[in-house]
C-alpha cells in the first residue's frame, strides 16, 4: 500500500526535495493543456499534485485523469515550490510531483456537491451523510463536541466523581415521554423499555454507597421531535450523596466556568443568577428565561383599576390582567410598523395591544387624554425616553405567557438580543405538581423521585397546587440545558408520593417496587442533576441550525435515520422469535 508518510495539510519547507508520499481524497480536478492538477484533502488539509504525463505511463496517465472527485489514492511524488502561490491554502507555496499512484477506491458521480454552496434538502444530506461529514466546518463542530466531553470528564474525575453505565435494556423510567421498548426473546411477551434517563440507577447507585457518580449517558424518549429535540440523545447526568440543594448549583457552576474558558476561552460570572419559577413566569412569561436583553413583563393591573380605558376596564370586570412590555427605541416605528406587528399578535392567542408611544417623557397616544396621573406613571415604566408601551389585557392563567411569546419575537425582530452573551440562569423552586388537563389528575411536574419542600409536605393531598419541590433547572440564552433535583431517601415519603399522583398500591409494586424495597436499606440525602449534552453543544457552537447539526447521525424529524432508513419493517422469523404477531399474521 502507498501508505502516507505525510499528511496533505502538513507539506513545508521542510519537504521540499524529497519524496513523499500523501493519502486522500480527489478535492479538484484541473486539466490545463496537457497538465493536470489535482487538489487532494485529508484531514489536515489540502495540498496540490501535479500530474505531467511525462513522468508516467500513457495508461497511468488516462487512468488518473478518469478519475471523479472524491475517489481516494496514495501520491508518490517530488515536493516542489510553486511557480505561482496560492496564498489561500496554508500549502499553497508548495506542490508534488507526481511519480506514481495507487488508486484506493473509486467514487461514483457524487449525488451533490457537499463543498458547493448549492441548496440541498436536508434529509439528502443526511442519506448521503458521509460526504457533508468530510467538510471541515462539519468536523470541527465534532471536535469540539470530543473536546466539550473530554473537559467535562477531566472535571469530574478530578473530584473524586466515578463514571459509572446504567442499563439500556431495562425498565420505564417515567421523564414525561412514551418508552421505546424493546420485546424480549428469552422472556416471550414482556418488554424492556429504553431508559428515559439514568435516572433510578444513579439514585440505587447512591444507596449502594457511591457518593459522587457522573455519565456521559445515552437517552431515549419516543415524543414529538422539535429543532431542540431528538429521540435518541445524550446527557451528562450527575448524583451525589450527603449533599444539598445549594452544593449541586455551586458545583455546576464551577464546571461550566471551567468548561466555558477552556473550550471557548470565555470568562463566565459566578454564581448564575437565580429567579423562583413564579418570578421567571412573572418577569419573563416563561421558566425558561433569556436574559440576554432586558424587556420584563410588568403587571400594570394595579394602576388601571380605575381606568376610564373602556376596553381595558372591560377586560379586567372579566378577570383579564394588564401587563405591558416597553420596546426600547420603539417611539420611533410607524404607524404601519405597529399595526403590522399587532397583527402578528393573533398568532399568540392575542387580540392585539394598545400602544403608548414615548417621547421625551411624554405619552403619545389617542388614550392620552383618559389616562390618569397614576396610569400615566405606570406606562413611563422603565423611564427610558423613546419606549413603545405595548399593553395587553389577558387572561392570569396563561397570560404571561403569551406576552412572553411576544417579548421574544420583539427582541429577536428588533436585535435586542446580545447574541454573544452566555447568560446562565437557574430557576428554583419549581411547582411540585403539574396539572395534566387531558387526563385530569396531577403529577410529578419533574419526576416523582422529587423531594417536596419540607414545609409543603402537609400540603401534599390537600393542597397540592402549593407544593413546591427541591427542584432546579439551569437555563442558558433561553434554554433548558438541565434540570435536577434533591432525592425522596425516605420510602414512606416515596410511596406516599407516589399515591399523590394517583399511582395505587399495585401500580407502585410493580413499577417502582424495587426503588421503594432500595430506599429501604440505608439510603443517603442524595440529589443529582441532568444535561442536555447535544444542546450545550449546540449552543457552543452558535447556536444557529438545529440540533441535529451537532449529531453524527441524527433522526429527522419524523424520527427517521435517512442514511439507514431506520426504522425497518423485520421478517416473520424476527417476531416470531420474539413471539409478536402482526395484524396480517
Ligand atoms: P430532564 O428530563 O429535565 O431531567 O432532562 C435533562 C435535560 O436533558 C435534555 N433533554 C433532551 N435533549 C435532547 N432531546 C431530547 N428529547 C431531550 N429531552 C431532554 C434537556 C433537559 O434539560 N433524570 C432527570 C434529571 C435529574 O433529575 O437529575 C432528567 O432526565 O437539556
Amino acid at each position: 500500500m502507498f501508505k502516507r508518510n505525510v499528511k496533505c495539510g502538513e507539506i513545508s519547507e521542510n519537504e521540499i526535495g524529497k519524496t513523499v508520499i500523501v493519502n486522500g481524497w480527489i478535492h479538484r480536478k484541473r486539466d490545463l493543456g496537457g497538465l493536470l492538477f489535482i487538489d487532494l484533502r485529508d484531514r489536515s488539509g489540502i495540498v496540490q499534485v501535479v500530474v505531467d504525463p511525462k513522468n508516467i505511463s500513457k495508461e497511468k496517465s488516462e487512468e488518473i485523469q478518469g478519475l471523479k472527485n472524491e475517489s481516494v489514492v496514495g501520491i508518490e511524488g517530488k515536493v516542489k515550490n510553486r511557480l505561482e502561490p496560492n496564498l489561500n491554502l496554508p500549502t499553497g507555496k508548495f506542490e508534488i510531483l507526481l511519480q506514481a499512484f495507487e488508486i484506493f477506491s473509486k467514487s461514483e458521480d457524487l449525488p451533490f456537491n457537499q463543498f458547493s454552496s448549492q441548496e440541498v434538502d436536508e434529509t439528502v444530506r443526511l442519506k448521503y451523510r458521509y460526504l457533508d461529514l468530510r467538510r471541515p466546518e462539519i468536523r470541527k463542530v465534532f471536535e469540539l463536541r470530543s473536546r466539550i466531553i473530554q473537559a467535562i470528564r477531566t472535571f469530574f474525575i478530578n473530584r473524586d466523581f466515578i463514571e459509572i453505565e446504567t442499563p439500556i435494556l431495562t425498565k420505564s423510567t417515567p421523564e414525561g415521554a412514551r418508552d421505546f421498548i424493546v420485546p424480549s426473546r428469552l422472556n416471550k411477551g414482556k418488554f424492556y423499555a429504553l431508559p428515559q434517563s439514568p435516572q433510578l440507577f444513579k439514585q440505587i447507585l447512591m444507596i449502594g454507597g457511591f457518593e459522587k457518580y457522573f455519565q456521559i449517558a445515552r437517552c431515549f424518549r419516543d415524543e414529538d421531535l422539535r429543532q431542540d429535540r431528538q429521540p435518541e440523545f445524550t446527557q451528562l447526568d450527575v448524583e451525589m450523596s450527603f449533599i444539598e440543594q445549594g452544593d449541586i448549583l455551586k458545583l455546576m457552576e464551577e464546571m461550566y466556568k471551567d468548561l466555558f474558558k477552556e473550550i471557548l476561552g470565555v470568562e463566565i460570572e459566578i454564581p448564575f443568577q437565580r429567579v423562583s419559577y413564579v418570578d421567571a413566569k412573572k418577569k419573563f412569561g416563561s421558566d425558561k428565561p433569556d436574559t440576554r436583553f432586558g424587556m420584563e413583563i410588568k403587571d400594570l393591573t394595579d394602576y388601571f383599576k380605575e381606568t376610564g380605558i373602556q376596553i381595558i376596564r372591560d377586560g379586567m370586570k372579566n378577570g383579564k390582567v394588564v401587563l405591558a412590555l416597553f420596546l426600547p427605541g420603539g417611539a420611533a416605528l410607524s404607524r404601519r410598523e405597529v399595526d403590522d406587528l399587532k397583527e402578528q399578535m393573533t398568532d399568540f392567542g392575542l387580540n392585539g395591544f394598545i400602544d403608548f408611544k414615548i417621547k421625551k417623557g411624554e405619552i403619545i397616544s389617542s388614550f392620552s387624554k383618559y389616562l390618569t396621573e397614576k396610569e400615566k406613571s405606570g406606562i413611563l415604566g422603565t423611564g427610558q425616553p423613546d419606549n413603545l408601551a405595548l399593553i395587553f389585557v389577558v387572561n392570569s392563567k396563561n397570560g404571561f405567557d403569551q406576552v412572553g411569546r411576544v417579548r421574544i419575537l420583539l427582541a429577536e425582530k428588533y436585535n435586542l438580543v446580545k447574541k454573544d452573551k452566555f447568560n446562565f440562569i437557574w430557576v428554583v423552586d419549581f411547582p411540585f405538581f403539574a396539572y395534566n388537563e387531558k387526563e385530569g389528575r396531577y403529577e410529578a411536574e419533574h419526576h416523582p423521585f422529587t423531594m417536596p419542600k419540607p414545609e409543603d409536605l402537609e400540603k401534599l393531598e390537600t393542597d397540592k397546587e402549593h407544593v413546591k419541590a427541591l427542584a432546579y433547572d439551569l437555563v442558558l440564552n433561553g434554554n433548558e440545558l438541565g434540570g435536577g433535583s434533591i432525592r425522596i431517601h425516605n420510602p414512606e415519603l416515596q410511596k406516599r408520593v407516589f399515591k399523590a399522583i394517583g399511582l395505587s398500591d399495585v401500580e407502585v409494586e410493580q413499577k417502582f417496587g424495587f426503588l421503594v424495597q432500595a430506599l429501604s436499606f440505608g439510603a443517603p440525602p442524595h440529589g443529582g442533576i441532568a444535561f442536555g449534552l447535544d444542546r450545550l453543544v449546540w449552543i457552543m457552537n452558535g447556536g444557529t441550525g438545529s440540533l441535529r447539526d451537532v449529531i453524527a447521525f441524527p433522526k429527522t424529524t419524523s424520527g427517521i435515520c435517512p442514511l439507514t432508513e431506520a426504522p425497518n419493517e423485520v421478517s416473520k422469523k424476527q417476531l416470531n422469535d420474539v413471539g409478536i404477531k402482526t395484524e396480517n399474521g
